[in-house]
């Protein structure tokens, strides 16, 4: 290990609802420096923020307009100076989002390349002659319809955007475009950021658009064979990753790759790789779906936690990362519904949560909590369908009610699943708006009382667990340790962490029964239970969702 961030243990902050300081119903930037001593205390010693650069919010924040300042709803300059300079003077390090893969229509390269003829910047978005009167290709957009949009000076012609109409591709086989953003990073390394999560990284490269997907169910079908982890996506990120690891080598590249498999993972973050130094996906949370029903798209079907899928999911990772990069280790962020909501698991009982973080935080890997999680937080519900305004759900609100479904099934289907449930006030304390604000949050419905205030002098609270795990997250063992996933009980998720120096060994009871597990011959100490246990000889007995961490030193 020889960087800070083989150590990082990320806290992730949507700063629109984390703490707002100047009662305007909006996270700020000094809400986030006012916070910096909870995020210290609880153990964290890393800041993922998302977006905070100009922006006009059609996306919160990844549709970029100027990349060299930042969105006035969250502060200025000077706000970013102190937070920066308050964080690493606790030792904290502070990445955030860099959206690489487009910009805002309204950033002033994509308005000059519309409407200056003679633009410099036309050759930095991607464009293509309408094909007969209509769209090129019939690739389909994330956002939802095609990829393609007219430019609004000239109808004859398309631009290119993966996401939202008004977040236009940049066009990374120009040269120029690379340089443009290594210059975006290296401006915020000079202020004193300490890294990027570089959004959609994976797909910054295209396939020929002369071409048609071949997949028929949609008139515009999402096919990442043409946008997705494409070859030319190391070509591209090779010079830009090496202009900014020249300028500072121990900037933490942290990747965003959703739909990245262990193997594409490890391709990405090879040491001499020049991509990142590690890569985030959407897709380690042990799911299973129920896909009975084909009226509803995947991301919102029931979804169960199968512990068998979990393990193996675990196990590839650890495996094909061995020896070249971290794993990241993360229940889930600001894109999907929060995980106490989403996998039908009893989660009224603190155990459960208290197991969900232990089983997966002490593997090898960098932990990655999104704010929240930490005391327990549940997700925001919403009264009526109407309350939901994101692209997402306002198709399936549509494709539903064509197909007679009744508002209150599609409203639980929203409430489970959609990503603006899980971007709700940060919960501090039992006033109006739990302290998160004296104004209605900007995203606002019925949440949960779970609140730090009443769990920072709780033992036994969901935070007070968080608290010590992160500690023990930092022992020899749990930070540098190999990974070894043991064959037991199918219910239970059991593996040991070894160093030359110390062994560490992880045992969680993923049932409602009792379970006894018999213990490597050693002498074990627990370093962290959720339950009291029982330890008898050589066997340990867990009672129902009861897990426990033990240690022993050579
Ligand atoms: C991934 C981000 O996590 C998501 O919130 C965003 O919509 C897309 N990238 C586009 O920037």
């Amino acid at each position: 290990m020889v960087n800070w961030y083989d150590k990082a243990i990320i806290y992730q902050i949507y700063p629109k609802s984390f703490q707002d300081t100047n009662d305007d119903g909006i996270g700020d930037l000094q809400g986030v420096t006012k916070r910096l001593r909870y995020i210290k205390d609880m153990g964290f010693n890393t800041i993922w923020l998302n977006p905070i650069f100009v922006s006009p919010q059609v996306d919160n924040g990844y549709d970029v307009s100027n990349y060299f300042a930042i969105d006035p709803i969250l502060g200025d300059t000077d706000d970013f100076s102190e937070m920066i300079e308050k964080a690493h003077k606790l030792g904290l390090h502070i990445i955030w989002d860099l959206p690489i893969n487009h910009t805002s229509d309204e950033h002033p390269w994509f308005k000059d390349a519309v409407n200056n003829a003679n633009s410099i910047f036309k050759d930095y978005y991607i464009w293509h002659d309408a094909v007969d009167g209509h769209e090129p290709n019939n690739w389909g957009s994330f956002f939802g319809g095609s990829v393609w949009e007219q430019n609004p000076t000239n109808s004859n012609e398309y631009y290119f955007h993966l996401f939202d109409k008004k977040m236009p591709d940049l066009n990374w086989k120009n040269p120029e475009v690379q340089k443009s953003v290594a210059d975006i990073a290296k401006f915020w390394l000079e202020k004193g950021v300490d890294g990027f999560r570089l959004d959609a990284f994976i797909h910054i490269a295209k396939a020929n658009l002369d071409q048609n997907s071949l997949m028929t169910d949609e008139k515009f079908p999402i096919d990442d064979t043409f946008y997705a982890k494409l070859p030319a996506v190391k070509d591209y990120m090779a010079g830009f990753v090496k202009e900014i690891k020249e300028y500072k080598p121990d900037a933490f590249l942290f990747g965003e790759a959703s739909s990245a498999k262990a193997r594409d993972a490890a391709e990405y973050t090879r040491p001499d790789g020049n991509v990142c130094d590690v890569v985030v996906n959407s897709d380690n949370y042990g799911e299973v779906y129920d896909d009975s029903n084909k009226d509803i798209p995947k991301f919102f079907q029931n979804r169960q936690l199968s512990l068998d899928s979990l393990k193996r999911t675990y196990v590839t990772w650890e495996s094909v990362l061995d020896h070249v990069s971290l794993p990241t280790l993360t229940w889930g962020n600001h894109d999907i519904s929060r995980v106490l909501d989403r996998l039908n698991l009893p989660v009224e009982d603190d155990k459960v949560t208290k197991l969900l973080a232990m089983l997966l935080f002490l593997q090898r890997g960098i932990p990655v909590v999104y704010y929240g999680e930490e005391i327990g937080m549940h997700g925001l519900k919403y009264q009526k369908i109407t309350d939901f305004d994101d692209q997402r759900a306002l198709d399936l609100i549509n494709s539903l009610r064509q197909k007679s479904y009744d508002d209150k099934t599609i409203l639980n289907l929203l409430n489970n699943q959609d990503e603006m449930t899980a971007r709700g006030p940060m919960q501090w304390d039992d006033s109006q708006y739990h302290g998160f604000s004296k104004q209605q949050p900007w995203n606002w419905a019925q949440t949960d009382t779970n609140n730090v205030d009443q769990e920072i002098t709780d033992d036994n609270s969901v935070m007070t667990f968080y608290r010590k795990l992160l500690r023990v997250k930092k022992h020899e063992c749990f930070t540098s340790g190999n990974y070894q996933l043991l064959i037991t009980d199918p219910k239970i998720y059991a593996y040991l962490r070894k160093t030359t120096e110390s062994k560490g060994l992880v045992i969680a009871n993923f049932s409602d029964q009792k379970k006894t597990f018999a213990l490597p011959k050693v002498a074990w100490k627990s370093v962290l239970t959720n339950e009291s246990i029982k330890k008898t000889g050589g066997t340990i007995e867990l009672g129902p969702w009861g897990c426990c961490a033990l240690e022993s030193r050579k």
